[in-house]
């Protein structure tokens, strides 16, 4: 509120519900930057903050108790709960918004608001002005200013608390208990989504869900990024690639591990490994306070290109191929993103032209993988198939970095004595 200043308001819808299929429902999903300030889960509240307003700055209207209601879909917090629970300093039912909001937007000199996320609402927020300035009358007034609220609420985000920190210890720690124990299950000859439902079970058992698709790929299908079919049944002999990850109150894990079905790496697969877990231990070492966001990109590029080549599997010198972005073949994402609410986290990785600073309470992925898609032109077959990739969630603290899935281990050796000992 000290930001947007005592002439604005700033008005945030909370998230949609979204059907799925006719009547069904997706599991519902608060809006990130709705519940980053309040803290509310309900769908149907709209949050205004207005720090000019005399009778109270934090306004939230939600849905009104309605003992029929609530015996089909649950209990609703309603306007009292939402002042003595949420710590608003006014709530009025949402159905009364038409009446109240467009007041509050006409005294205002500057609305802060994220225009273009919620079709729907934006078409309300229009129909408000418009309504105050067809009203014409003299002294009605509009505001001056629309102002974009994503950019300053996402560098918000950007830093976390130690109260977010701990929400994503809690998430990473569920993760790796879930990785591990499904590389416990692992072995040849059971499907992906077998792997997959060790995750659903361990992320639920702790009152946790998916923060994405999970993605489990054997053999090939290692190298697709986001295969999420996970339906082919494992072959002793292939790798497997396990991206999975939860959330705990809305903040995310998103973690990778890469192992052989049966146990045992091949000399190929472990050749690649290792230089995967090169870059990796290279892009960790290059995350401090200081450094700069593309530092770490830059350390698992020189490793992976320096490791291709030694395979031969490219050509030329390691500045030609780094120069020509040769490795791109190979290694065709980034090293990593912020992550946090979303697991994509909001937060600009460029401030102007340069690349952005590392700085204390910033939480990011280090997540570099090689791909050698199957049918690849000039790699020896014994290449081919193999999809890499290890990825942890990583805090920036003041001395350097925390790893928060630290517990899980990376080593290749470390690996193959974990894989299959619960099967
Ligand atoms: N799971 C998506 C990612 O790793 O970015
Ligand atoms: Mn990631
Ligand atoms: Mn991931």
């Amino acid at each position: 509120m000290q930001m947007i200043g005592r002439a604005s308001i700033a008005i945030l819808p909370a998230a949609p519900g979204r059907v799925r299929s006719r009547d069904v429902e997706y599991p519902y999903r608060q809006d990130s930057d709705f519940f980053y300030l309040t803290g509310f889960a309900e769908p149907e509240a709209i949050a205004v903050l207005a720090p000019g307003r005399q009778k109270g700055e934090y306004l939230l209207f939600c849905r009104e108790r309605d003992a029929t209601r609530e015996t089909w879909d649950g209990a609703r917090a309603g306007p009292e709960r939402a002042v003595t629970d949420y710590g608003a300093d006014d709530a009025f039912p949402v159905s009364d918004v038409d009446e109240i909001l467009p007041g509050l937007i006409e005294r205002s000199e500057r609305v802060y608001y994220t225009m273009g996320a919620n079709p729907e609402f934006d078409a309300r927020l229009i129909g408000w002005v418009t309504a105050l300035r067809s009203r014409g009358s003299p002294g009605t007034h509009t505001p001056d200013e629309f102002v974009a609220l994503d950019h300053m609420l996402h560098d918000l985000r950007l830093y976390k608390s130690r109260a977010e920190i701990a929400c994503m210890r809690r998430a990473a720690a569920v993760a790796v208990n879930a990785h591990l124990r499904a590389m416990a299950v692992c072995r040849p000859g059971l499907h992906e989504y077998e792997i997959e439902a060790e995750f659903l079970h361990e992320f639920r058992r702790n009152g946790m869900r998916p923060s994405y698709l999970p993605i489990v790929g054997s053999g090939p299908n290692a190298c697709i990024l986001h295969y999420s079919a996970n339906a082919r049944q494992m072959q002793e002999g292939e790798l497997l690639l396990v991206d999975a990850g939860c959330e705990f109150d809305c903040y995310a894990s998103d973690v990778t591990r890469t192992y052989p079905v049966g146990g045992r790496f091949s000399p190929a697969q472990r050749a690649i490994y290792d230089i995967v877990l090169e870059a990796h231990g290279a892009a960790l070492k290059a995350v401090r306070p200081g450094n700069h966001w593309n530092d770490p990109h830059d350390a698992a590029v020189r490793v992976i290109s320096r490791g291709l080549r030694r395979l031969g599997l490219l050509k030329g010198s390691v500045a030609a191929i780094i120069r020509a972005r040769q490795y791109r073949e190979f290694f065709m994402h980034r090293t990593g993103h912020w992550l946090g609410m979303d697991v994509h986290d909001v937060g600009d990785y460029k401030v102007g032209d340069q690349w952005r600073l590392l700085e204390p309470g910033m939480t990011l992925t280090i997540e570099p993988g090689i791909y050698i898609a199957p049918g690849s032109r000039g790699v020896g077959r014994r290449w081919q198939g193999i999809g890499v990739r290890i990825e942890d969630d990583v805090l920036v603290t003041r001395e350097g970095a925390e790893v928060l899935t630290g517990g899980l281990p990376r080593k290749a050796e470390e690996i193959e004595a974990l894989v299959g000992v619960g099967s």
